[in-house]
């Protein structure tokens, strides 16, 4: 392991003023539906927190859990189902709630999956993009914050399980040493 250092790159004030925009976009959009929201394991966890809790939409919860880039910076690629959603999703307005978009394998593989199961609609919300990294395509509704391609943390997203618990977006440098 090499020697790092934390930079902030998006405060906990901005996160916040951005989950309140997103979920009044979300609320325009369903008005007088119900939506499912499904949290990708564990990153999306603390975005998907404080976003319900500004919805107004009446709203479900469901978990997946999609194979990481483990204690690497990254990606595999090769990406598996770790642990399924508890819910039928066939007829439901389905959303699926993500920390950070890189390359776009996982996600573009979750929904080719949940289409299979015939909900109604289904869209992504992701708090940060890096469109400078993707290598497949994949259409985002709803998106946070456009970032460069650097390793970040913070806010559920780790660095080797570590800082999901930082209330900001902190970029990861390597120090020397
Ligand atoms: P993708 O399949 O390459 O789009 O990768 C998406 C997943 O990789 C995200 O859900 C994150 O778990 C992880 N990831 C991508 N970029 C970062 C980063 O900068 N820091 C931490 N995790 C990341
Ligand atoms: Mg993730």
């Amino acid at each position: 392991m090499f020697k790092y250092s934390i930079g902030t790159l998006i405060s906990k004030e901005e996160i916040s003023e951005k989950v309140k925009e997103l979920a009044l976009q979300i609320d325009n959009d369903y008005k007088g539906e119900e939506i499912l929201l499904i949290g990708l394991l564990r990153g999306s966890v603390l975005f998907l927190s404080d976003l319900v809790r500004e919805l107004k939409t009446e709203v479900t919860l469901d978990f997946m859990i999609v194979s990481s880039y483990g204690n690497e910076l990254e990606s595999s690629r090769d990406v598996k189902i770790k642990k399924d959603l508890e819910e039928d999703i066939r007829g439901k307005n389905v959303i699926v709630v993500e920390d950070i978009i890189d390359t776009g394998h996982t996600l573009k593989k979750v929904l080719e999956m949940l289409k299979t199961r015939e909900p109604k609609s289904i869209k992504i919300c992701t708090l940060l993009d890096k469109p400078e990294r993707r290598e497949v395509e994949i259409e985002v509704d709803y998106t946070g914050f456009k970032i460069p391609d650097e390793f970040v943390v913070g806010y559920g997203i780790d660095f080797a399980q570590k800082h999901r618990n930082l209330s900001y977006i902190g970029i990861v440098k390597k120090e020397e040493e």
